[in-house]
């Protein structure tokens, strides 16, 4: 059974822009996307810029995403945001367990659990991000770990709620670095995930499941990247912060 999975191409503005800057980044992406075939196109701007920058791409063929999120529904958590508020303000999709999140925000495969869960039950597709740090991979290491985080993270979900969720392999060390895997580095780790979610789902859900890769991707590299056949798309900091290199990685997501 061939499966199709359609790549994402997903931007992650992180603490960037304001929201009157935002309106004027989200135009400049709907314009020079809107008529783009191919992949879908998310771009996750943060919190005080999601419902303008939601207006803006309405109606177009991008969709709104989160950076993070509370799995409580609602309650006396000061400073937090739920899924439903995101679903309410226009979001379709939200990151879940950015390595920067695990790094400065304490999260752990626990709450990215727990996160998982909220977000699905609110109809939001979760993007969970794993990958290891370079003192990880130098230890020979970086298998293991993401294995766990995907065990931790996914853990209790049902076959057909990771079918809508989206996985983001992104080694730490390649995050605002500079430092790219290598497309076969890449790869094959994006072999691993999809070996490891066939052992703990069915190898169906394996075979259709998206994984992105992100750290470090910009247009010169986006290509090689992106044409491996495990790789479905990206994730992507510094170079969607700008119309013009966000667009050209997209467009080179055109398989
Ligand atoms: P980068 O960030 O593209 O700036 O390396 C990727 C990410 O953190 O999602």
């Amino acid at each position: 059974m061939l499966t199709m999975r359609i790549p994402v191409i997903a931007g992650n503005w992180k603490m960037y822009k304001t929201p009157s800057e935002a309106i004027v980044l989200a135009e400049g992406v709907v314009k020079a996307l809107s008529s783009l075939d191919g992949p879908e196109l998310v771009v996750c701007p943060p919190f005080t810029a999601l419902a303008a920058v939601g207006r803006v791409v309405a109606g177009s063929r991008i969709s709104l995403g989160a950076q993070n999120l509370h799995w409580a529904r609602e309650g006396a958590y000061t400073g937090e945001v739920s899924a439903a508020m995101l679903q309410d303000v226009g979001c379709r999709h939200v990151i879940i367990g950015h390595s920067e999140r695990r790094q400065y925000f304490g999260e752990t495969d626990e709450s990215v659990n727990r996160k998982s869960c909220a977000a699905l039950a609110c109809g939001l597709t979760p993007i969970v991000c794993v990958g290891e740090t370079l003192a990880e991979r130098e230890a020979g290491r970086a298998y293991a770990v993401v294995e766990t985080q995907l065990k931790g993270g996914l853990s209790g979900l049902l076959p057909e709620q990771i079918q809508k969720l989206v996985l983001a392999y992104e080694p730490v060390w390649a995050i605002g670095t500079g430092k790219t895997a290598t497309p076969s580095q890449a790869d094959e780790m994006h072999a691993h995930i999809r070996k490891t979610i066939g052992m703990l789902f069915d190898s169906g859900i394996a075979c259709g499941i998206r994984i992105l890769y992100g750290g470090s991707v910009k247009p010169d590299n986006a290509r090689e990247l992106l044409e491996r056949t495990e790789i479905d798309g990206a994730l992507i900091g510094g170079a969607s912060l700008q119309v013009d290199s966000f667009a050209a990685i997209a467009s080179a997501a055109q398989k």
